[in-house]
């Protein structure tokens, strides 16, 4: 959540899909260490009426608003925490995420949270490695074996994703001691699932979703859906829109934070997506979900599948 606008999209569609009834948001955890991140994922959350939705970043927080690496891209943290209704002001105020997540797992029931990462792994990694505490005997691995039901990464199975090498690698290891359902939602779907246009056009100038992708890549413009397209998968799952791509195995993850495929586990807990239907059909639904804000009319039919 930098200058990238599918992270942004990608928070809005979970929080129009909660305002339809579809998913209850638990925690948001941020994994740049921007201090505008958080006040400006609560922008968002507010503006769905869910600025109630607990938000945490690792510490110490720092002033970034850009990643060095796409300088190309403008940014639009500021704005979200500056020009946008929330309360947090700075992610210096907020939780620690092990701190969150083990909160949010002690008190789960077994195998009741899905788990998404559409970022980096530095979060997880620490969980994983967080000792038995006040707040839960269990250490983080096995608050995650006992409490997650799926984990959801946006990256692919084979390759070097963004989300795995982008910070350092070693963090994305840690999904080689999960040993629960995953599933990768690859590159290559959002890669050629275009949203954006009707998000500027249609929407109202308090949208700070639209303002986000006006802001990052321009008025009337198109571009690819990444993290979208993986939360879209996490709250509405494989039908009508995916097929999964492996028979069985499990997935491989090098310290440099590559991914390998290795078939030999069974039975099959691990896979990945492939776009089932046309990447226009399903750019018109994920936009027709980001273009609807609070006081419009829900759906009439299944909320997964308003633009079909
Ligand atoms: C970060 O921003 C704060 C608030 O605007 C400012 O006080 C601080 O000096 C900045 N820190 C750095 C390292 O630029
Ligand atoms: C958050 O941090 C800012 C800046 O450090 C401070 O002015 C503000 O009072 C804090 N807000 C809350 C709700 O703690
Ligand atoms: C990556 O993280 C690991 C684990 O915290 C650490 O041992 C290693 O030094 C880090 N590598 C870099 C390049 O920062
Ligand atoms: C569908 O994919 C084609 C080929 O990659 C691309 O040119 C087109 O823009 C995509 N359409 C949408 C709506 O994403
Ligand atoms: C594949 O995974 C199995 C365990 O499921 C392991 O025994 C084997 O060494 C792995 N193969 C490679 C090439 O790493």
């Amino acid at each position: 959540m930098l200058n990238f606008v599918d992270d942004p999209l990608a928070i809005g569609l979970a929080n129009v899909l909660q305002a339809w009834g579809k998913v209850n948001i638990l925690g948001i955890m941020s994994s740049v260490s921007s201090r505008y991140a958080p006040p400006a994922i609560d922008a968002i959350n507010t503006f769905y009426g869910h600025g109630n939705i607990p938000i945490a970043i690792q510490k110490p927080v720092d002033n970034s608003t850009i990643d060095p690496n796409y300088p190309k891209y403008p940014e639009y943290l500021t704005g979200l925490t500056f020009l946008f209704p929330e309360d947090i002001r700075d992610g210096a105020n907020t939780t620690d995420p092990v701190t969150l997540y083990r909160r949010h797992l002690a008190d789960a029931a077994d195998k009741s949270i899905t788990l998404i990462i559409i970022g980096f792994f530095d979060n997880l990694y620490h969980l994983s490695l967080s000792k038995p505490d006040d707040i839960s005997p269990l250490g983080g691995m096995q608050l995650l074996r006992q409490k997650v039901t799926e984990l959801i990464v946006q990256g692919d199975d084979v390759g070097k994703s963004f989300n795995f090498v982008g910070h350092n690698g070693t963090f994305a290891t840690v999904l080689n001691e999960w040993k629960g359902r995953m599933m990768f939602v690859p590159d290559a779907i959002g890669d050629s699932v275009f949203v954006g246009k009707r998000l500027t056009s249609e929407t109202s100038m308090g949208n700070p979703v639209a303002y986000a992708f006006k802001t990052g890549i321009g008025l009337n413009e198109n571009h690819q859906s990444w993290d979208i397209v993986a939360m879209y998968y996490a709250i509405c799952g494989v039908r009508p829109a995916f097929t999964t791509t492996h028979e069985r195995g499990h997935v491989q993850v090098a310290p440099d934070g590559s991914t390998t495929w290795n078939e030999s586990r069974t039975p099959n807990l691990q896979n990945s997506l492939s776009l089932q239907i046309n990447n226009a059909t399903f750019a018109r639904n994920l936009e027709s979900m980001l273009i609807w804000e609070p006081g419009q009319p829900f759906p009439s039919h299944d909320a997964c599948i308003v633009g079909f």
